[in-house]
């Protein structure tokens, strides 16, 4: 079964992110199927008007963002894990390249957070990925190993995470173009599935799942879904936009659900 992930980032206010909820729902309902699993991410605001529309379409939400915290508390304009699970959240978002550009996160925190959504039931989906400099220096093999170090020193595998591999310089809003290829992606997640055999047995690795983030669009979806340990994707600009969600949703029905 593939995971697609729809992070709307900051794109659409509630009206718009209720609308589009809605409209997914129903383009699913056509044709839903069992081979894939969607769960759209909202803005913090748009949570609980989006789990409504989701309610019985088998969609789940999630958060973009969690606080480390794991009491509520003096946390000024932080969310908290009770919250998200109270708006109806089931998985969130951790260490995303944006949350580490412009709010500071590190490995250090990103692991934390990670051990709050556990604690939470919520599932994590840890994001990782190279910036731009550090691909250009060779680094990325290194880069990755590091961050799945840092993030998991402490974790064994006994329970469900996920992982989205997202070169920094690859997300659209930033790419000027650039396209991480799908042979590419599929090294990356080879060398991370490797990775994680330090941190659970091959069973757990297996369950794992591995999603690839940037730039991902309804002409290279599928490309990326035929890589080896590509289990998924996690879609931004294009998921936020009724058209172009509308055709990546259409694709993959057609292709996986027939
Ligand atoms: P993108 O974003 O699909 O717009 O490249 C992906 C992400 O940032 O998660």
């Amino acid at each position: 079964m593939y995971k697609i992930v729809a992070n709307w980032k900051m794109y659409l206010d509630v009206q718009n992110s209720r609308n589009l909820a809605g409209h997914f729902v129903k383009w699913l309902e056509k044709n839903g199927c069992s081979e894939l699993e969607f769960t759209i991410c909202p803005s913090n605001v748009a949570l609980w008007d989006v789990a409504r529309q989701l309610e019985g379409s088998g969609a789940l939400l999630g958060a973009q963002d969690i606080a480390r915290s794991l009491q509520l508390g003096a946390f000024t304009a932080q969310t908290a894990g009770t919250q998200l699970k109270e708006a109806g959240c089931s998985e969130v978002i951790i260490g995303h390249s944006e949350v580490r550009q412009f709010l500071g996160d590190t490995d250090e925190i990103v692991a934390q957070k990670m051990q709050t959504a556990l604690a939470h039931n919520l599932i994590p989906i840890v994001c990782i990925g190279e910036t731009k400099e550090e691909k250009a220096s060779g680094q990325t093999d290194a880069i990755v190993t590091q961050q799945l170090h840092t993030i998991f020193q402490d974790q064994t595998l006994n329970t469900e995470i996920i992982i989205a591999y997202e070169p920094r310089w690859a997300i659209s809003s930033v790419s000027g173009g650039a396209v991480c290829s799908p042979e590419d992606a599929a090294h990356m997640h080879q060398l991370i599935e490797h990775t994680l055999h330090e941190f659970g047995n091959e069973e757990q690795v297996k369950k794992t799942k591995i999603l690839y983030g940037g730039s991902v669009t309804s002409e290279n979806i599928v490309s990326y879904l035929n890589e080896p340990r590509i289990d998924g994707t996690l879609i931004g600009g294009a998921s936020a936009k009724q058209e172009k969600f509308q055709e990546i949703v259409r694709i993959l029905l057609d292709t996986y659900c027939l």
